[in-house]
């Protein structure tokens, strides 16, 4: 029997947030040269190992550009996830751009990254509709949501496939106190989502470090994993880093 892997997507947002560090106007550079680039980036990603790219076209364009988007739909040869907000221009671009899956995120102008998972159980109606567009465009959905019971309920009302648990609280938490706390909440939300019958993914500061620990979460399906990578891209190179986390990862599941 094939032994099955816990896949990696790796998240190039970091890529063009260095980019728009410097080039802030960069859909009008058009043409011009601009580094670093989040498509180049994604492509030696893929050569290193990843199973996936993900990306985040927030509202605000702060890092990822709609031509990036376009430009990795066209040249990348795994899947593309695209990381949106339940807005119906993201909905729009969506459906035009035609990703491999969308994971539905709450945006927040002020936040440095995504910081709470979505609320579902708030929104049940909208998701649901937004969910069911996605299939009919054979578009996989998954719902970004705190590893909480309600909004895993939720998620699984809304006919979504899958769920990625937000393992910010677990990777924030202090080693010596909430930290095994969190992650036993982890666990508990996967059995639960895995009950429902969802797939089940990962992500948020997820790193070198605790990677070990976050693969104790059961019937993880995929992590999507963005800043650790990215640091230590800066140091060891794409390949490197995205070797090394896979490595880290190939623990039959
Ligand atoms: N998954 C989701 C839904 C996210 O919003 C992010 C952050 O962009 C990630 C995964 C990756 O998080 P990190 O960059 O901390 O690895």
């Amino acid at each position: 029997m094939s032994q099955k892997y816990v896949l990696l997507g790796v998240n190039v947002d970091h890529a063009a947030t260095l980019r728009q560090a410097r080039y802030r106007d960069v859909e009008r550079t058009c043409g011009s040269f601009v580094e670093p680039d989040p498509v180049f980036l994604a492509l030696l990603a893929e050569q290193a190992g990843a199973d996936g790219i993900t990306a985040h076209l927030r509202e605000d364009r702060r890092h990822l550009q709609e031509r990036d988007a376009w430009r990795l739909r066209e040249s990348i040869q795994t899947r593309l996830n695209l990381e949106m907000a339940c807005t119906e221009a993201m909905v729009t671009f969506a459906l035009e751009l035609q990703p491999d899956s969308v994971c539905l995120v709450p945006e927040n102008r002020r936040e440095i990254s995504t910081e709470g998972g979505l609320d579902v159980a708030a929104q049940v109606r909208r998701i649901t509709e937004i969910v069911s567009r996605m299939s009919d465009a054979g578009i996989c959905t998954s719902l970004f949501v705190d590893p909480d019971t309600a909004q895993i309920e939720a998620a699984a009302s809304t006919r979504a496939p899958c769920v990625e648990l937000h393992t910010g609280a677990f990777a924030n938490a202090h080693p010596s106190r909430r930290r095994e706390a969190e992650l036993a909440r982890l666990r508990r939300a996967a059995e639960h989502a895995k009950h429902l019958d969802l797939e089940i993914n990962a992500g948020h500061g997820i790193n070198f470090v605790n990677i070990a620990d976050v693969l104790t979460i059961p019937h993880l399906h995929e992590l999507n994993i963005g800043h650790s990578i990215f640091a230590r891209a800066m140091l060891h190179g794409i390949s490197e880093a995205v070797q090394t986390m896979k490595a880290r990862m190939s623990k039959p599941c």
